[in-house]
């Protein structure tokens, strides 16, 4: 991060940018240079056809093969226009509302939400902001269980120069300067989670007030750390020597639902929010280095010691775990399950395998980093829930390589195996659990282009990457999974398990979607000719997929300037005639991001996050609180623009989509 960040999404992109991952795994580019003369590459002369020649058709295809006896497009939705005003807007016959926003109650006693006198007491009892990933619960023994339920939402990061009147963007480059203790209080209670107990009616849906299941996580409730690497030393803090309580979860961005119906959240760029130095020579520098800590996002470190590292050396070794949270016990302890890894984890979709265990994915979201899966040793047992309490603490941790014959090796971290031993620095499971990306990095796992969501079709057992972008891959660094140099609009991969095996050594995959305007053709984007010019979108995000299998793409970085048009949702065909083929379904207010699709088990409610509206779309003069960009939903005096969730359902009634 070099520049002044005018957002703090765009803080996070710029570090997304950084791609600290400096190791020597061979790219494609280091395949073809062996092959061919590097100077001829670079002048163009073998370019295309020597990478088509090296990796093969079947990454390099414009758009994705027709299957034959296919059908027509399962989503018969009219299309909404593409592009930017200050609204939502959501397809005819559907209608989008505000369930939720930040500063609505959530626990009893919340007070009323004023954003000219917030306070970190208030915020605790308040729903928090920047709303990202969405899990709905049924409720067990509902009359409905598509009308009543759970709604779990993670409180991804905070907007000072949206939130707090009269201090504008801080930031390193002004010394955070208007930053107080109180601000960074109100921060740390507004980040972290949300459970709220929803029901829908004649009037609608409504977060039913005084729950007994309604919860708010922050940044300081207290944890316990799980799985290989709870207790270990590298976890253990002055106000922690036992290492096996941690405080707070904040970053949270995508998750996953259990079958055992428990929330897993995410913590992801979890480096932004320590400061201080550390020797060169101490023994964490080495892994700090590799995850980007310190970094400058927040300045908590000036008022909490325990995100300064020089005074507390072991606390970011605390975050960036999946966390689990049981939702319908709200005086539970969550747990970070270290057995799944610690990296800036986007989130933790998974399937019951055929052979009964539990198989998640995730991308570790920055450029140039990889992708995983977590297998579990022993069965879900779907007739007992308390079986599967801790069924996470012991699993199979590994990473992917894409090979360029279209297959994949899924490769083991696991303690002792291959140069994962004592002579690299690792002296147990705890230690490649802390240290997952330098672990990835010796096994030669492929560097992708920003891995985000990765979720399982039931329907099909396929499985999909979302690939954001990644504007600093070279020509030379491409490889056959990310073959895109200067890569700025994404990508989909599907990963095929054997016969449907989620827990098999082996994959194949193949790319499904190159994201950006197909009718430009330097872009190299690769929809379906049906796709209309409102059809495409760049920088997919978060994946979901409705009962009947269809896949829905939620994205993070579309704007005026880079692609005429807002994030929003769009719908992707994945099988048949009408493969590759995307239809625009909703769409954000200027500055904002969708997050979180989740459906009911009906299909008949989407619940959708709209995340930091009023943000700064591109190089725009950077919104405050008093100038915000957008004064969605509607005008109010001293209210800026909310996060929100909405619940979108069909005029009628009826499934989403169709
Ligand atoms: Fe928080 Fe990778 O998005
Ligand atoms: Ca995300
Ligand atoms: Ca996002």
């Amino acid at each position: 991060m070099t520049q002044i960040q005018r957002t703090r999404s765009q803080a996070y992109e710029a570090s997304e940018d950084t791609g600290r991952n400096l190791s020597v795994n061979p790219t494609l580019g280091d395949v073809i240079a062996a092959r061919f003369h590097r100077r001829d590459l670079l002048k163009g002369a073998l370019g295309v056809a020597a990478i088509s020649a090296t990796i093969g058709p079947r990454a390099l295809a414009a758009a994705v093969p027709a299957q034959a006896g296919a059908t027509a497009s399962r989503f018969t939705f009219k299309e909404i226009e593409a592009g930017v005003d200050a609204n939502h807007r959501v397809a005819e016959g559907y209608d989008a509302k505000i369930l939720i926003r930040w500063g609505d109650p959530v626990l009893p006693g919340a007070a009323p939400f004023d954003p000219m006198k917030q306070s970190a007491a208030a915020q605790k009892l308040q729903f928090g902001y920047n709303n990202d990933y969405l899990g709905y619960l049924p409720m067990p023994g509902a009359a409905n269980p598509s009308q009543h339920g759970l709604l779990v939402v993670n409180h991804e990061y905070t907007n000072e120069e949206l939130m707090f009147p009269g201090i504008g963007e801080q930031h390193a480059k002004n010394d955070f300067e208007k930053m107080t203790a109180e601000f960074v209080g109100i921060e740390k209670a507004a980040m972290g989670g949300s459970v709220l107990e929803v029901r829908r009616d004649a009037a609608g849906w409504s977060v039913v007030a005084n729950s007994k299941y309604a919860r708010r996580i922050d940044a300081d409730t207290p944890m316990e750390m799980a799985g290989p690497a709870a207790g270990h030393p590298r976890l253990q803090t002055k106000a922690d020597p036992s290492g096996k309580r941690a405080f707070g979860m904040f970053n949270n961005c995508a998750g996953g639902i259990t079958p055992w119906g428990t929330w897993l959240t995410c913590e992801e760029n979890f480096h932004g929010y320590f400061t201080g130095k550390l020797d060169p020579n101490h023994p964490e520098a080495r892994n700090y280095k590799r995850y980007g800590v310190p970094d400058t996002y927040y300045v908590w470190g000036r008022f909490d010691d325990r995100f300064d590292i020089s005074k507390e050396p072991n606390e970011a070794n605390r975050f960036g775990w999946t966390v689990e949270i049981d939702p319908f016990a709200p005086a539970s302890v969550p747990k970070k399950r270290t057995a799944l890894g610690r990296y800036k984890r986007e989130g933790a979709a998974g399937i019951v395998n055929k052979d009964g265990r539990y198989v998640i994915y995730s991308g570790d979201d920055e450029r140039f980093e990889y992708v995983y899966r977590f297998v579990t040793s022993r069965r879900v047992d779907l007739t007992n829930r308390a079986a599967n309490r801790d069924i996470l603490d012991e699993g199979t941790l590994s990473v992917a390589r894409y090979n360029a014959d279209g297959s994949i090796d899924w490769l083991p971290l696991v303690y002792g195996q291959g140069p994962l031993m004592q002579a690299n620095g690792f002296a147990s499971q705890a230690d490649i659990v802390i240290e997952t990306r330098r672990a990835a990095d010796l096994l030669g796992a492929t560097q992708m282009d920003r891995p985000e969501d990765v979720e399982a079709n039931p329907k099909t057992n396929k499985v999909y990457v979302a690939l954001t972008n990644n504007n600093r891959r070279k020509a030379g660094d491409v490889n056959a999974a990310n073959p895109r140099a200067d890569n700025r609009f994404g990508h989909l991969i599907e990963m095929m398990p054997p016969d449907g095996d989620h827990a098999a050594d082996k994959f194949g995959w193949e790319i499904l979607l190159k994201c950006g305007d197909p009718s430009i053709a330097a872009v190299g984007a690769g929809f379906s000719s049906e796709t209309t010019k409102n059809g495409w979108f760049g920088m997919p995000d978060n994946l979901a997929f409705d009962s009947n299998g269809g896949l829905w793409v939620a994205t993070d970085g579309n704007s005026q300037k880079r692609t005429g048009r807002s994030d929003g949702l769009w719908t992707v065909e994945t099988e048949g005639a009408a493969r590759g083929t995307s239809k625009h379904f909703f769409r954000v207010p200027s500055g904002a991001e969708l997050c979180g699709p989740a459906f009911t088990p009906d299909d008949e409610t989407l619940f959708v996050s709209v995340q930091h509206p009023g943000e700064s779309d591109d190089e725009g003069a950077p919104p405050t609180f008093e100038n915000p960009n957008t004064r969605w939903p509607d005008f109010q005096p001293n209210m800026p623009p909310r996060p929100s969730v909405l619940a979108i359902t069909k005029h009628g009634g009826g499934k989403i989509g169709t």
